[in-house]
């Protein structure tokens, strides 16, 4: 059965896991999918790892409305989530009109980077049917402004302001939160806080769901890995494997381990 923005809210409910991981074309969308990964992100990241950018800040509506349908031509039964490139929701209009041309291109829901001044474009998405996952922490977009990519909500007056804003976001209307290198003890308490389902990367195994970019958890990513990386191709024998191994180890909860999890 397909996944919908329902079974996570009921997954989060019964306090089981659900795992999600980024694809950009209709290949790896169907093995994702056939892996049982329940939610598909068309991340930005691919300004990264497909076009070799050192940010996402060049992805374009374009790029991400031609991968969004690739991967809706080869999803079996995931949800779809995809991201809203840079300066694409700046003022409310243009968020109503690209968002149109994702939904149009096959996504299910969007994705957005930022806080507090994102409500009344998430209560107008929303209201026009377009579910919103809303991303904090470290968001990719504002690489600029944090000075780099560096884990957010370390002190307590910022943690206590990611708290409020998960809570003004889910009350605008957003369906999901998704949290970026975050310490594990504060993604626990906005989990807690908030009845929308919140997925995390690099924010502890307390989160309602866990995703990755699919580079990355591959092992195929140049550079440096991040801590809140695992490589699940190299304990397993086949590309279809590691991701089935990903998603069991997210049900399961033993994805992330402590050591990659920020603890403060
Ligand atoms: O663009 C992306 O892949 C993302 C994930 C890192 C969450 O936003």
């Amino acid at each position: 059965m397909a996944v919908t923005i329902n079974t996570l809210r009921e997954l989060k409910q019964k306090g089981e896991a659900f795992s999600a991981l980024t694809s950009y074309d209709s290949t790896f969308a169907q093995v994702v999918s056939e892996a049982g990964v329940d939610v598909i992100l068309i991340g930005d990241s691919l300004g990264m790892v497909l076009q070799g950018n050192d940010s996402t800040l060049p992805v374009t509506m374009e790029h991400m409305v031609y991968h969004t349908s690739c991967v809706a031509k080869g999803n079996k039964g995931s949800l779809i989530m995809a991201d809203m490139p840079f300066m694409s929701y700046g003022t409310v209009a243009d968020a109503l009109d690209n968002a149109a041309e994702l939904m149009r291109a096959g996504a299910h829901m969007v994705k957005l980077e930022g806080t507090d001044w994102m409500r009344d474009t998430i209560e107008a998405l929303s209201e026009r049917g377009v579910p919103v996952c809303a991303h904090l922490g470290l968001t990719p977009q504002f690489v600029n402004k944090f000075g780099g990519y560096k884990v957010q909500g370390r002190d307590d007056k910022a943690a206590e302001a990611m708290i409020e804003h998960a809570c003004q976001l889910e009350a605008a209307g957003a369906d999901i939160i998704l949290l970026e290198c975050v310490p594990a003890p504060l993604a626990a308490r906005i989990t807690q806080a908030v009845k929308a389902p919140v997925i995390g990367i690099g924010a502890g195994s307390d989160t309602d769901g866990q995703v990755l970019v699919l580079h990355d958890m591959l092992g195929v990513t140049p550079g440096r890995k991040p801590r809140f990386v695992k490589n699940f191709l190299a304990e397993t024998s086949s590309i279809p494997e590691a991701i089935e191994a990903y998603a069991k180890a997210v049900k399961e909860r033993t994805f992330p381990a402590e050591e990659h999890t920020f603890k403060a």
